[in-house]
């Protein structure tokens, strides 16, 4: 993962627009600053109100300061993508995409394979196991290819799973179609058309425990299975549309609960990212300030989550202000870190703060994105999942000698130091990005290496002097 730079005007001349706290910190520390340089996305959707300029100004200054990933509210779903058969729709798309790219931001598809939002005219296939083979194939083929190298990760399959048992959820036109191999398909397809893209299976209720009662226990089988078929999966999408504890009885989700399903993902060499984050009240009942600062803690919480486990790294919030979220659909309500005058509530306060006081393990390789091929592959599986062979290698490379580390580096303004060599006057300098690709490799000159032709973002820097090794992250910029 390399981060784009964003662009500094915009930041430094809207950040105040979201300090919700009047203590002073610099103007630069964003959400977005701060969560790049923990080495984390942190996202809001664009609202569907956005696509037609119905929001504020104030709305997209604050959105492309706060926030380095975003995803369409509806945007490039199925029936907005493809709402008459084989007559496609882009120009929505088209349009976050470009914002994206004038702000540096990454971009996430959502979503290809799901029971909701297919327009009607797919609906007329409800029993052609072949036609819907051919037109969600069709779907996928298009849709993928259009933006492809753009859209950086897909949710390929969407809530497949049943909500109150753990099985596959029948009410869907994919499944009762096709049956449950429209999923393996929909990676296979998706993946044939962009190799480079990060392909999730997303879902809500996975803060609800691992057990095989749960929702999340039934989808970890299916993603064992997947890995094992070298069906070509990458992350687990947590959509996290949770209430409030105090509000809702019967509330069984955790953080504690999503971190588990982490860790076995990791087991596993799949991501886990929040993907689609609120936390609402029950709509009708008074919130207090407690009540807000308690949500703070809860955001805060999950967000603890995509900070410390090495497999994660994407916190999405699905919503920017209170006034424009889908909750009240849901009889919740004030779900999200912006209140109805777009004012930062203290879940802001509680984000931005622990982005500001986090810190990294000193094992510098944890947060690179790269850490989850650190664990022990089955070779003697087909892997179709592995995008650059290089990768692999280079970051077991990384976590075995970063245990050994007795040199170090820092960059200060366009130089790389080298501290630590001793007698020894040159070393080894690679650098790869943060998905572990080479970028360049070189040797030291008295302990100095010039990185002004590097673009600016965050790199991991491998140093090797003799048996003396380390490997860090690094900030260029
Ligand atoms: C919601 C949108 O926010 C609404 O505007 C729309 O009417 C329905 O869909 N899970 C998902 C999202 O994957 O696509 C949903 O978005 C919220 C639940």
């Amino acid at each position: 993962m390399r981060f784009k730079n964003p662009i500094m005007g915009v930041v430094l001349g809207t950040a105040l627009l979201g300090a919700g706290i009047s203590n002073a910190f610099a103007a630069d520390e964003t959400l977005r600053s701060l969560a790049e340089k923990n080495g984390i996305y942190i996202g809001a959707i664009l609202n569907s109100q956005w696509f037609s300029g119905g929001l504020p100004a104030n709305y997209e200054q604050i959105h492309k300061a706060q926030f380095n990933i975003v995803v369409a509210e509806n945007e490039m779903k199925f029936d907005a993508t493809e709402p008459q058969e084989g007559r496609f729709s882009y120009g929505n798309g088209d349009k976050m995409v470009k914002y994206a790219q004038q702000n540096g931001m990454r971009v996430r598809g959502h979503a290809l394979a799901w029971h909701s939002q297919v327009p009607g005219w797919v609906n007329n296939y409800r029993n052609d196991k072949q036609k819907l083979l051919k037109v969600l194939k069709n779907h996928i083929q298009n849709v993928v290819s259009h933006w492809k190298g753009k859209v950086a990760e897909w949710d390929v399959v969407n809530e497949a799973i049943s909500n109150n048992e753990p099985m596959w959820r029948s009410q869907s036109v994919w499944y009762q179609g096709i049956g449950p191999e429209f999923i393996d398909s929909a990676f296979v397809w998706t993946h044939a058309v962009d190799p480079d893209a990060e392909l999730c299976y997303n879902d809500y209720n996975l803060e609800q425990g691992i057990n095989s009662k749960a929702k999340a226990g039934f989808l970890l089988e299916q993603v064992k299975r997947w890995v094992k078929n070298g069906i070509p999966i990458h992350c687990v999408g947590s959509q996290t549309h949770v209430e409030d504890t105090t509000t809702d009885k019967h509330f069984i989700g955790s953080p504690d609960s999503l971190r588990s399903l982490a860790k076995e993902l990791a087991k596993l060499n799949v991501k886990l990212k929040i993907t689609e984050l609120d936390i609402g009240f029950k709509s009708g009942v008074n919130v207090s300030k407690k009540d807000l600062e308690r949500q703070g803690e809860t955001f805060r919480q999950y967000l603890d989550i995509i900070l410390e486990e090495p497999n994660a790294d994407t916190y999405l919030i699905w919503g920017v202000s209170d006034k424009w979220s889908w909750l009240s659909g849901l009889n919740r309500q004030k779900g999200l870190i912006y209140d109805d005058n777009l004012k930062p509530k203290p879940a802001f306060d509680s984000i931005l703060v622990r982005l500001q006081n986090f810190e990294p393990p000193q094992d510098t390789t944890k947060k690179d994105t790269t850490a989850k091929d650190t664990t022990v592959k089955d070779t003697t599986k087909k892997d179709t999942t592995v995008k650059d062979t290089t990768k692999k290698d280079t970051t077991e490379a990384i976590a075995k000698i970063a245990s050994r580390a007795t040199v170090s580096a820092y960059v200060a303004g366009r130089t790389l130091f080298v501290t630590g060599l001793g007698l020894k006057t040159t070393a080894k300098v690679d650098l790869f990005d943060m998905q572990g690709r080479p970028v360049f490799s070189t040797q030291s000159e008295n302990g100095m290496v010039d990185l002004k032709n590097i673009s600016e973002g965050y790199y991991v820097v491998r140093i090797t002097a003799g048996s003396a090794k380390t490997v860090q992250r690094v900030n260029i910029k």
